[in-house]
């Protein structure tokens, strides 16, 4: 039976360089999404391997789904890359809805998620799509980088709790990486985002990461990195011992 991974927001950016990258090496992909057009269209890059559901991680509902799509399966890989950066602006004015709805999919997604697919997990791994925002306060960002920073705690935590069960947490910050979520980014306004020309110039300067460079970084880690090493520290595509580990494989 073929390997498979599950990788959350994968019909769009990273997660889409993700599932095409992890087919290549031979997996078979379930990709999760709300929006049923982005999914197909990553479909089509291997559809042999390649499958979608789609689905609102932040449900019980979603979750289901996805449980339900991937059966009896043992699962090798699961990969929480499905994120918002929304709402952006100060938090003086952020509703409680829209708060909550952040770290619904930010962060009780993965939660949940993981849970739900506990008895498919075992001698599998689990990786958390980190940022920078886990670590630093941007203004603007303030449901972002909370619920990044959660994902953060989640992954040690989970790390500890589960390694009796033979299941592996790792974390990984892409850096900043050229996907539909820089683009919006880049649309906001300095009153809602101060820091928004930084990002602008990245752009500008070329210095964004390549999606698909992150991806085969992304896939060393979850296929080819020992366990133990891949779950002992968070990981960052943008750091040099990092990178040299990378491509001395
Ligand atoms: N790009 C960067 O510079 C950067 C830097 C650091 C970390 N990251 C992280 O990398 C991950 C991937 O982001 P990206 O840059 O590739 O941006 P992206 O293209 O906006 O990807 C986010 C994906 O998540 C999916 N998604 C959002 N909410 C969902 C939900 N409730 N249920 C299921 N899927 C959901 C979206 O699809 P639907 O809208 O169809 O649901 C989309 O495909 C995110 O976790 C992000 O925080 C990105």
């Amino acid at each position: 039976m073929t390997d498979l991974a599950v990788v959350t927001g994968g019909g769009t950016g990273l997660g889409r360089s993700l599932a095409k990258h992890l087919a290549s090496r031979g997996m078979e992909v379930l990709v999760v999404g709300r929006r049923a057009a982005p999914l197909q269209e990553t479909c089509e890059l291997a559809p042999q391997q390649i499958k979608a559901v789609a689905a609102d991680v932040s449900s019980p509902q979603g979750r289901d789904a996805v449980v339900a799509a991937v059966g009896e399966r043992p699962v090798r890989c699961l990969i929480h890359n499905a994120g918002v950066l929304t709402p952006i602006g100060p938090l003086a004015d952020v509703t409680e809805q829209d708060w909550s709805y952040a770290l619904s999919v930010n962060v009780n997604g993965p939660l949940f998620l993981t849970q739900a697919l506990l008895p498919q997990l075992p001698g599998g791994r689990v990786l958390h799509m980190s940022s920078g925002a886990a670590h630093n306060g941007y203004p603007g960002w303030g449901a972002y980088c909370v619920s990044k920073a959660a994902l953060h705690m989640l992954y040690q935590v989970l790390r500890d709790e589960l390694r009796e069960r033979d299941i592996t947490v790792g974390s990984l910050r892409p850096g900043v990486v050229d996907t539909p979520m820089q683009g919006l980014i880049r649309e906001q306004t300095p009153d809602r985002f101060p820091a928004v020309q930084r990002f602008v110039q990245l752009h500008e300067s070329g210095q964004l990461e390549d999606p698909d460079e992150v991806a085969d970084f992304t896939a060393w880690l979850m296929l080819d990195v020992p366990a133990e090493r891949y779950s002992a520290e968070e990981w960052s595509f943008t750091d040099e011992e990092h990178r040299r580990q990378w491509k001395q494989q």
